[in-house]
């Protein structure tokens, strides 16, 4: 089967970054026609920084990097620099990107592209907030039927969430632009903490990233032994969640993951709950289901799919 065609929509973040190499280390499942950064983990000038730095290690200098909106849609940004540092890319010192950032905005390529490829042929990887997707959609409509699927890291159902009791950081920072995404009828498989939170980065997996012998397995252990002290300090975990790369295992080896395909909404109303995906599971509305909800995954073959492709490089 030939290799799916993505653009990946990331705010680096060590998790973005495990996410982003597994996709580049990938060329025989997964082409990527281009990385678009938004304003999410840390401001913009530090995730399309980052984006760079990892396209770099990845030997990837070669890749699209774009910038595309520093804020959400309606919303002041909220940053997260107590999980990932002040860098977003804490951990190990990583030296400034040399590779271009190319001058189009993020937003301009999404709509560019998905008009330029063959109808349903391309799928959307969001892993930050859903601003830029979202001010695609808005900009350009007609973008919207020729979108493949959309596969988005994001939301909580019975995991609650990590940035208020309720929402889960990517669609709490920019919920507006969350309910546009979930509204637009596209098919839509979504990777929640309910998932992400199963596949843990505990030290023997670590370890194996470090026992490679590589910069990439270097790099990535010492971003999950950084990444991760927030979670096991907040949850008491034996390891942090490894949640962007789920979506990129997801393309490679679909079976890896388990779901129902139900109604999702988000709340954009309430300060209490804002952000909030509420998530149909039990079926109780008549509400039209508009997403695969991802609540099962085996963590030992993601474990072991990461571990395999990330020595390639
Ligand atoms: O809540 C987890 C999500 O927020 C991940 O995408 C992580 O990178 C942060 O952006
Ligand atoms: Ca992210």
């Amino acid at each position: 089967m030939a290799p799916r065609k993505i653009i990946i929509d990331t705010d680096p973040g060590q998790d973005d970054a495990v996410a982003i190499l597994l996709a580049l280390a990938s060329p025989e499942d997964i082409t990527v026609l281009g990385i678009t950064a938004v304003a999410g983990n840390v401001p913009l000038p530090l995730t399309q920084r980052n984006t760079r730095i990892v396209c770099e290690l990845a030997g990837r200098p070669d890749m699209m990097v774009f910038a595309g909106c520093d804020a959400p849609m309606q919303r002041a940004l909220v940053t997260a620099e107590h999980v990932h540092g002040k860098t977003g890319l804490d951990g190990p010192q990583m030296a400034d990107p040399t590779m271009p950032l190319q001058d189009q905005h993020g937003v301009d390529f999404i709509i560019e592209t998905l008009r330029r490829e063959p109808s349903g042929t391309v799928t959307l990887c969001p892993i930050g907030p859903l601003t830029n997707i979202a001010t695609a959609f808005e900009k350009a409509p007609d973008i919207i039927p020729r979108i493949h699927e959309i596969v988005l890291m994001g939301g909580a159902y019975f995991t609650v969430g990590n940035i208020t009791p309720t929402a889960e950081f990517n669609i709490y920072v920019d919920p507006e632009a969350a309910k546009i995404v979930f509204g637009a009828r596209v098919p839509l498989t979504v990777m929640p903490l309910d998932v992400t939170h199963q596949a843990l980065t505990t030290r023997p997996r670590i370890d194996a990233f470090r026992a490679m012998g590589t910069k990439v397995g270097d790099m990535v252990a010492a971003w999950t032994d950084f990444f991760e002290r927030f979670d096991m300090e907040k949850y008491g975990s034996e390891g942090a969640p490894l949640h962007d790369p789920c979506t990129i295992a997801y393309l490679i080896e679909p079976q890896l993951f388990k779901g129902r395909h139900v109604n999702i909404e988000i709340e954009t109303q309430s300060e209490l709950t804002m952000g909030m995906t509420v998530t149909d599971w039990w079926r109780v509305t008549d509400r039209p289901k508009n997403a695969t909800f991802m609540n099962e995954i085996d963590a030992a073959g993601f474990y072991a799919l990461l571990a395999g492709r990330l020595a390639r490089l």
